[in-house]
């Protein structure tokens, strides 16, 4: 079979409720944490794609040990310094970014040389963000023009530091709170505002964690080398994945879905709050909170009367990874909708704000570019009839699937390339599509 799809039809309308798969940032950072914790972690509904996999694979090839028992991942960690590294040990991270940064920070106190190595996307994108902090506490960091591989020793003496963090990057936060860990005394974080799962792990696990929080960024206090113990966590479901559903049922004809259990914490909710001021009508429906997390339904309607936005671009770094998809339903608004500062998305697995003008162009919509900031020229009556092609988009998972989502809504023959995408984030993508009731070939 042909790693491709084919979509020759738009998606008749439903009424659907659906579970997505478990959030990937989340995942991760369990997997991480429970790797330094003291005992055995408990986590389940764990994200079972590539990203994810390649993170228990790295913590097994740092001597931690994992089994799977019913739906639930054990980690079995022995604390802060707990690693046994085997000698040239050559880590992996595949495509994921949020992997390879965030393992940096916590190597920061090895004792033998470990080798970041990735994919040819990830081998593309810079690694200067964490390694210029990084070094700061210590650590001895090697690579070339700050690309894969990066080579990493620790030190056994470490200092704290303080850091601004200005790109609003969650990564570069994180693998700078993850070094904190290791290291004696009180590192000091001002971050511009990014996602704060990390910082709520933190306090639920009793790290001693202080957060301040002011309009733009957030003050980050963390004492070092404090061993915390095991803990058991259920990942809430990704909203990165309900985003395709979010968009496919506004842009479909008397349509309606409910997305059950899905972590809506304010700082990945961008794309709910800037698809709503567009006039969606997207609702949170049973909200909860979880160690610190918010957890939710979301209902979605389809929507006749798609507004433009004027989008602020402090909603940028909650509505990061979607981005794309709200341009999807900026595509179909009736007027002309602009978006700032949006240099960060060419930084991503593929450079996506290039790509997406790209796109856009490519379905007849009219896109005014300068520098970061881009003006679409919504079509209400956007219907597309001619034969579309997608490749060449370094098999960037997100543009697959928003490419899927465009075939099922503007309408055209589409043949859209690397379907193996789907599995670095979310491997059931296609299988949730059809039972919506897309023909996907
Ligand atoms: C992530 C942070 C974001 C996001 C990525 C996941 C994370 O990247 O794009 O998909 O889990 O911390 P940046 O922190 O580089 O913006």
């Amino acid at each position: 079979m042909r790693n491709q799809v084919i979509i020759k039809k738009k998606i008749s309308s439903y009424q659907k409720i659906i579970n997505v798969s478990g959030d990937k940032s989340l995942s991760i950072r369990c997997i991480l944490m429970a790797s330094q914790a003291i005992g055995k972690s408990r986590i389940s509904n764990l994200l079972e794609s590539e990203d994810v996999l390649n993170s228990l694979k790295a913590i097994k090839k740092l001597g931690i040990n994992y089994t799977k028992l019913d739906n639930q991942y054990i980690i079995d960690g022995y604390g802060l310094g707990g690693y046994k590294i085997k000698k040239d040990t050559i880590i992996n991270a595949g495509n994921s970014g949020t992997l390879a940064r965030l393992l940096l920070g916590l190597l920061v106190d090895i004792n033998k040389e470990v080798t970041i190595i990735g994919d040819s996307s990830l081998s593309k994108r810079d690694f200067s963000r964490v390694t210029n902090p990084l070094k700061l506490f210590g650590a001895n960091i090697k690579s070339k023009n700050n690309l894969l591989p990066v080579k990493i020793l620790g030190s056994n003496f470490l200092r704290p530091i303080k850091y601004y963090e200005k790109l609003g990057s969650a990564q570069c936060k994180t693998a700078v709170m993850l070094a904190a860990l290791k290291s004696p005394g009180k590192t000091i974080i001002f971050a511009k505002k990014s996602r704060n799962h990390s910082e709520i792990l933190f306090r639920n696990l009793k790290i001693p964690t202080k957060i301040k929080k002011f309009k733009k960024n957030d003050y980050i206090e963390i004492l070092g080398q404090k061993n915390f113990k095991s803990f058991s966590y259920k990942i809430p479901g990704d909203i990165s994945s309900s985003a395709f559903f979010i968009v496919l049922t506004l842009l479909s004809k008397n349509s309606q879905i409910v997305i059950k259990n899905i972590n809506i914490n304010d700082t990945r909710i961008g794309i709910v709050k800037i698809l709503n001021k567009m006039n969606a009508k997207i609702r949170f429906i049973n909200i909860k909170n979880y160690k610190g997390e918010k957890i939710s339904d979301i209902k979605v309607k389809s929507c006749k009367n798609i507004q433009p936005i004027k989008c602020p671009d402090y909603l940028n770094s909650s509505a990061i990874d979607e981005f794309m998809l709200i341009f999807l339903v900026a595509a179909k608004a009736s007027g002309i909708s602009t978006f700032k500062n949006l240099g960060e998305l060419n930084k991503k697995e593929s450079p996506r704000l290039d790509l997406s003008v790209e796109f856009l162009k490519k379905v007849g919509i009219k896109v005014l570019r300068q520098k970061d900031n881009i003006k679409i020229y919504g079509k209400p009556d956007l219907f597309l009839k001619g034969k579309y092609k997608m490749k060449n988009f370094m098999k960037d998972h997100r543009i697959f699937m928003m490419s899927c989502i465009a075939a099922l809504s503007f309408g055209g023959k589409w043949t859209i390339e690397d379907k193996d995408s789907i599995k670095t984030s979310f491997p059931k993508f296609l299988h949730i599509l059809k039972k919506l009731g897309a023909k996907i070939n």
